[in-house]
C-alpha cells in the first residue's frame, strides 16, 4: 500500500489551491452574500481543466485519474463550495455519464463543449414530490415514435440556470416502475422548457439552484442516454461517483475551516498567550485534525477503487457520510475558535459552516448513504 501521491497529482492539487487562493478568496464573501454565481470564475476554471478533468482528452478532457480530481475538489472546496459544487456536477454527474453510457454522436455534440468548459451541464433527478425516493418520478417522458414528451417539474437543479444541456430523468412507462425510466438530453431553449425560480439558500449561496419546468417539450429519441428504460440505473451509477465528489466537497470544508482555525489560534492573545498555547485549544485541533484525515483516507480510497474499475458504490457512500458529517463538527469548532469574529463574514468559517450542511443533504441524504451501505453489508 503506497500513500504516496504521484507528482502529477501533486501538481494538480497545488494548481486547484493556487486557482482557489488568487481567484476564488477575492469576493468570495461578496458572492456569498450577494448570491452571484462565479460566472467568470467558473470560466476560468474550464480554461485550466477542472470542468472536464476525467474526461478523455480526445473529447476535451484533461484525462486525469479520480484522485485527481478529489485533490482539486477540495483546494477548491476549502475556499468556495459554491464554485466547486458546479464543478463537481459537471464533472461527476454530467461528463462522466454522457462519456461512459452517451453515443459517439451525444459525446461529439455535448461532452466536447462541457469537458473543456464551454458549456455548463445540470443533472436532473429531484422533484418536488421525489427526493430521496427517486423511483417516485412524476416527470413523464411520453414516447411519441421519434421524439419524447417531456412534462414535468424538477427541483433544486444545481447549475439551473447556467447550464446549457440537462440530463433530465422521466418516467415513460410507470408500469415497469424504475425500470420504465429514461435520462434524457434537453438543451436549454428547448421550446417548452423554462427556468424556474431561483432558491435563497442558507449555504453554497453563489451556486445557482432553481426548479425547472418542462411543457410539452419535444425531445429528439436521439437524446435518450442508453437502452429505453436506462435512466434510473443511468442515475444510480452516476449518483454513486457524484458522491466521492461531494465527499472531497465536505473533506475540504473541514479542512479549510481547520487550516484557518490554526492561523488563528495562533494569532488571538488571550489570559497573556496565544490561543493555540492553551489546552483546550489544542485538543479541540487535535480532534478536527483526527477527523479530517479519516475523511480524507476514506474519499481517496473510493476515488483509488474507482480508478482501479473495481466497485466503488458503497465506498462511495462511506465517505460521504463520514466526510458530511465531519464537515459540520469541525466547521462547527472552527467558529467556537473564533469566538465572536468566528460568527461574522470575514472571517470566512461562518460561511464554511453554513456551506456544510448541505453535504448531508444533497446526492443523496445521509440516511440514503446508511441505506446504500447496509444494503451492501446485508446482500
Ligand atoms: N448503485 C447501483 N445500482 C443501484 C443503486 C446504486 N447505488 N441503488 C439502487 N440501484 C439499483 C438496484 O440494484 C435496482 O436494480 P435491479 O432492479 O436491477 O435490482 C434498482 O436500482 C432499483 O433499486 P431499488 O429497488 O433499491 O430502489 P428503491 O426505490 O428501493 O431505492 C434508493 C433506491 C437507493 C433509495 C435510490 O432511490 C436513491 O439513491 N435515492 C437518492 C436519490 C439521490 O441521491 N438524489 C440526489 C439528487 S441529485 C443531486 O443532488 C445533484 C445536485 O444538484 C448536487
Amino acid at each position: 500500500m503506497v500513500f504516496e501521491l504521484t507528482e502529477e497529482q501533486q501538481a494538480v492539487r497545488d494548481a486547484a489551491r493556487d486557482f482557489a487562493q488568487t481567484e476564488l478568496l477575492p469576493g468570495v464573501v461578496e458572492r456569498d452574500d450577494a448570491q452571484t454565481f462565479p460566472a467568470e470564475q467558473v470560466r476560468k476554471m474550464g480554461e485550466l481543466g477542472f470542468m472536464g478533468m476525467m474526461v478523455d482528452p480526445a473529447y476535451g478532457g484533461s484525462g486525469l485519474d479520480t484522485i485527481s480530481y478529489v485533490l482539486a475538489m477540495e483546494e477548491i472546496s476549502k475556499v468556495d463550495a459554491s464554485a466547486s459544487v458546479c464543478m463537481s456536477v459537471n464533472n461527476s454527474l454530467v461528463c462522466w455519464g454522457l462519456e461512459k453510457y452517451g453515443s459517439e454522436e451525444q459525446k461529439q455534440k455535448h461532452l466536447t463543449k462541457l469537458a473543456s468548459g464551454q458549456q455548463i451541464g445540470a443533472f436532473c433527478l429531484s422533484e418536488p414530490e421525489a427526493g430521496s425516493d427517486a423511483t417516485s418520478q412524476r416527470t413523464t417522458a411520453e414516447d411519441k415514435g421519434d421524439y419524447y414528451l417531456l412534462n414535468g417539474t424538477k427541483n433544486w437543479i444545481t447549475n439551473g440556470n447556467s447550464a446549457s444541456i440537462y440530463l433530465v430523468i422521466a418516467q415513460t412507462n410507470p408500469e415497469l416502475g424504475h425500470k420504465g425510466i429514461n435520462c434524457l438530453i434537453v438543451e436549454k431553449g428547448m421550446e417548452g422548457f423554462v427556468v424556474g425560480k431561483k432558491e435563497n439558500k442558507m449555504g453554497i449561496r453563489g451556486s445557482d439552484t432553481h426548479s425547472l419546468m418542462f411543457q410539452d417539450v419535444k425531445v429528439p429519441k436521439a437524446n435518450r442516454i442508453g437502452e429505453e428504460g436506462f435512466g434510473f440505473k443511468f442515475a444510480m451509477f452516476t449518483l454513486n461517483g457524484g458522491r466521492i465528489g461531494i465527499a472531497a466537497q465536505a473533506l475540504g470544508l473541514a479542512s479549510g475551516a481547520l487550516e484557518l482555525a490554526i492561523g488563528y489560534a495562533k494569532e488571538r492573545q488571550a489570559f497573556g498567550k496565544p490561543i493555540a498555547q492553551h489546552q483546550a485549544i489544542q485538543f479541540k485541533l487535535a480532534e478536527m485534525a483526527t477527523q479530517v484525515e479519516a475523511a480524507r483516507l476514506l474519499v481517496l480510497k473510493a476515488a483509488w477503487l474507482k480508478d482501479q474499475k473495481k466497485d466503488f458504490g458503497s465506498a462511495s457512500a462511506v465517505a460521504k457520510l463520514y466526510a458530511s458529517q465531519i464537515a459540520q463538527e469541525v466547521t462547527s469548532e472552527a467558529v467556537q475558535i473564533h469566538g465572536g469574529y468566528g460568527y461574522v463574514k470575514e472571517y470566512h468559517v461562518e460561511r464554511l459552516m453554513r456551506d456544510a450542511k448541505i453535504t448531508q443533504i444533497y446526492e443523496g441524504t445521509s440516511e440514503i448513504q446508511k441505506i446504500v451501505i447496509s444494503r451492501e453489508l446485508l446482500k
